[in-house]
């Protein structure tokens, strides 16, 4: 069974609905810790309205789960929009689309006059279903020794330095730790403090920001993903779940872009070592060897782009009139990258409990755990180690 996720309804209809499918039986659930997942999400210096003061984000599990596990059948999970009950009776209908929005293509697409219509499922409120979601995997990975984290590196120009390569699995955990404390979840008090300042001034000149976040997960084991099929490759599967996050515009396994500037030597990750024990000089792969996890930290970078509402003039064309005109503002953030960071962390969660039970079965957890456990006492059989 493959591990599927479905989610509907719209930003401001009356509840956002998630459907998970294949979840071995046996994995526990915890509410407070699938609503713990959902406040991190909602957090972050420079979030709008709807976030800071509306909505206060609880998933009811409805489904698939019996005391406190999961069955091994669907689970359903619904989260209220509390700002439904806000909605005028009689909304305007919206004839000029957003630029770096979905209206333009999306009204083309299906044919709609209103971008409402678009808009509502466009919209990023979508990412709280997955982090619903993804919270309810989160324990399974743990089981397997798997954990996840994210920090963000830079809003705008202001930036924390940072050696993409370099980090181990204890730094990339500190530096996550220190950020969950952290008003732009930034580890770095000086960076963070110009990336405050930055949304304050951006906030003052009617502007947003984007900006780029680090998600990871160390304790993966070898071997997930694929060098067989293209279609199953592990970077390949990570960058577009990474990518498929609203905003997304740039993603790097390890530090991508700076190793393309450098020879094949100053590139790899030395295999050093005995049998036995095997370790790396490096992580320049990002934990990514030949489409599969090599036992090293996955790490990720994201780059998000400046929210496209702004409350500056911008040009389009109202398409029932056909006169050029200033898009309507929308209530809107001024940075999401904090946010974006934590949908990140259940993007990879996501891909990587796929990639988990596609190797180690999935009806039964203990079984899946048997499996694991075998496979790590014999990786290479006939070899040591
Ligand atoms: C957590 C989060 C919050 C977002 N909030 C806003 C927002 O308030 N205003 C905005 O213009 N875009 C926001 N976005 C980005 C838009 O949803 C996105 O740019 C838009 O749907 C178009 O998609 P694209 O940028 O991927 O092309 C947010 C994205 C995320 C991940």
């Amino acid at each position: 069974m493959s591990l599927r996720l479905l989610t509907a309804g719209e930003s401001h209809g009356p509840e956002l609905a998630v459907i998970v499918e294949g979840v071995p039986a046996g994995v526990e659930v915890d509410s407070d810790e699938i609503d713990g997942q959902l406040e991190r999400r909602r957090g972050g210096y420079g979030r709008g309205v709807r976030s800071t003061k509306i909505e206060h984000d609880h998933a009811e599990i409805v489904s698939g789960v019996s005391g406190s596990r999961t069955t091994g059948a669907p689970l359903a999970l619904r989260i209220v929009n509390r700002d439904f009950a806000n909605q005028p009776s009689a909304p305007v209908p919206l004839t000029t689309p957003r630029p770096g929005h979905a209206d333009l293509a999306g009204a083309t697409k299906h044919g709609h006059s209103d971008f409402r219509v678009v808009r509502e499922r466009a919209s990023a409120r979508e990412t709280a279903a997955r982090v619903a979601a993804a919270a309810v995997i989160r324990p399974f990975l743990k089981e397997f020794g798997i954990s996840l984290g994210s920090f963000v590196v830079a809003i705008g120009a202001a930036e924390m330095p940072i050696d993409l390569g370099r980090f181990t699995a204890e730094s990339l955990r500190e530096l996550a730790a220190a950020a969950e404390a952290d008003p732009v979840r930034c580890p770095d008090p000086a960076a963070s403090d110009r990336m405050v300042a930055a949304i304050d001034r951006a906030r003052d000149d009617r502007q947003t920001l984007g900006g780029t976040f680090v998600v990871f997960a160390p304790g993966v084991p070898i071997g997930l993903g694929s060098y067989t099929h293209w279609d199953l490759r592990l970077d390949g599967r990570l960058a577009q779940a990474i990518c498929s996050i609203p905003a997304i515009k740039g993603v790097e396994i390890g530090p991508g872009f700076e190793l393309a500037t450098r020879t094949g030597t100053e590139g790899q990750d030395a295999i050093l070592g005995s049998p036995d024990k095997l370790v790396r000089g490096s992580n320049f792969a990002g934990g990514v060897e030949g489409g599969m996890s090599n036992g090293q930290p996955i790490v990720i970078r994201a780059a998000m782009k400046p929210l496209s509402s702004t409350r500056a003039p911008a040009q389009s064309v109202d398409l029932r009139t056909g006169l050029a005109a200033d898009p309507p503002y929308i209530r809107s953030d001024i940075c999401a990258v904090p946010a974006a960071a934590v949908v990140g962390e259940a993007m990879l969660a996501w891909v990587l409990a796929q990639s988990l039970l596609e190797r180690f079965g999935g009806d039964r957890l203990d079984l899946d755990l048997a499996g694991f456990r075998e496979a790590s006492a014999n990786p290479i059989p006939g070899v040591r180690g």
